[in-house]
């Protein structure tokens, strides 16, 4: 059968820098505060003329780079974002044009913060199936173009930036072995964004009472947040016959320091700088966090060949999954 592989990645992070400070001056908190509760410190922020498409592209560019592919050879884009350049066309359409993917058939995906796992097992089912030979996987988020900076609770929390990986059949990598998703819609309500779709398109009264925001139960969702990436863990090696002490590492989505704490204990068996961070500079991205993360440690080079790595996420809808990728 064949194997579905990361062969290559990338990511892009916008240059401004969004601090603790600068956030204690546009509502009640402190550097403190932001720090104790959720393990942040810095997010970057996008320009006005940078969009999911723009940093998923050069994202993208990176990628195929590092994988040593062109754009030609790419006959799958998929992108996962919750802040799309536009509801229609997709911004896989947009990433495809400007990276001149002429042979890519484009498709945009939303799972929240799970975006790139439930990519990533679609990439998978499309070569393991024999459907694509080499797809492009691209989570790319503006989340600033929907916080609330007036909504301390949430405004403190996400960042803009985008990651991407070329999944192939051929070549070596990181073998993508299991991936394990799950959703809930039963507690949609919970996290989300109220208008803009066709159930509340933008209207006065929407822009009025600040609906085109991310609206967030912040206790809820970090409860449900812990007990469900830490389940699809379990569930992922489960499926996959592999055992906890097995894991060279822990990649997980990059939410809040105390629910990647919360993790950790689950895997006592591993140093604390096996479960990868980059939550103080960056907050959460969103789709991008896990593919961010992914491409620091590769670039740090902190894999070895023969290790297990496990990924792990939790967004709104609920969803929520774990991979597990083998460095060959
Ligand atoms: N600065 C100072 N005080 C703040 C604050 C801020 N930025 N944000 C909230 N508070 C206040 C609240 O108003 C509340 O005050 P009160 O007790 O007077 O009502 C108090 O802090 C405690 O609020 P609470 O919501 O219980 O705090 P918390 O410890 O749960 O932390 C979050 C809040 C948002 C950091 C935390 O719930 C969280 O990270 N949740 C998960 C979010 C997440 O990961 N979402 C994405 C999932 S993919």
């Amino acid at each position: 059968m064949k194997q579905a592989r990361i062969v290559g990645t990338g990511s892009y992070l916008p240059q401004r820098v969004l601090t603790n400070h600068d956030l204690s001056k546009m509502v009640e908190t402190s550097d403190e505060w932001i720090v104790s509760r959720t393990g942040m410190k810095e997010r970057r922020l996008a320009r006005e003329d940078e969009y999911a498409s723009s940093m998923g592209t050069e994202a993208a560019r990176l990628a195929l780079k590092d994988a040593g592919k062109s754009s030609e050879e790419i006959d799958f884009i998929l992108v996962a974002t919750l802040t799309p350049d536009y509801i229609f066309p997709s911004t896989a359409c947009l990433i495809q044009q400007e990276l001149g993917a002429k042979k890519a058939a484009a498709l945009d995906l939303q799972a929240a913060c799970s975006g790139y796992l439930y990519a990533l097992s679609m990439a998978k089912a499309l070569i393991e199936s024999g459907i694509s030979r080499n797809v492009l996987v691209i989570a790319a988020e503006k989340l600033s173009s929907i916080t609330d900076y007036q909504d301390r609770s949430t405004c403190i929390l996400f960042g803009d930036g985008a990651a991407a990986a070329v999944v192939s059949a051929e070549g070596s990598g990181l073998a993508i072995k299991t991936v394990h998703l799950g959703a809930d819609g039963e507690q949609a309500e919970l996290l989300m964004l109220p208008a803009g779709g066709c159930r509340k398109p933008a209207s006065q009264e929407s822009l009025e009472q600040r609906m085109h925001y991310i609206k967030m139960s912040g206790n809820e969702v970090f409860k449900h947040a812990v007990r469900r990436m830490q389940e699809a863990a379990k569930e992922c090696l489960e499926a996959s016959g592999v055992s906890e002490e097995e894991l060279a590492w822990v990649i997980p989505h990059q939410a809040n320091i105390r629910i990647l704490d919360a993790i950790a204990k689950r895997f006592s068996h591993l140093p604390a700088n096996r479960l990868y961070k980059t939550l103080e500079k960056y907050g959460n991205t969103s789709a991008s966090s896990i593919g961010i993360a992914l491409d620091e440690w590769r670039k740090e080079g902190l894999g070895k060949t023969g290790e297990k790595v496990l990924l792990t996420a939790f967004g709104g809808g609920f969803t929520w999954g774990a991979a597990l990728l083998h460095y060959e």
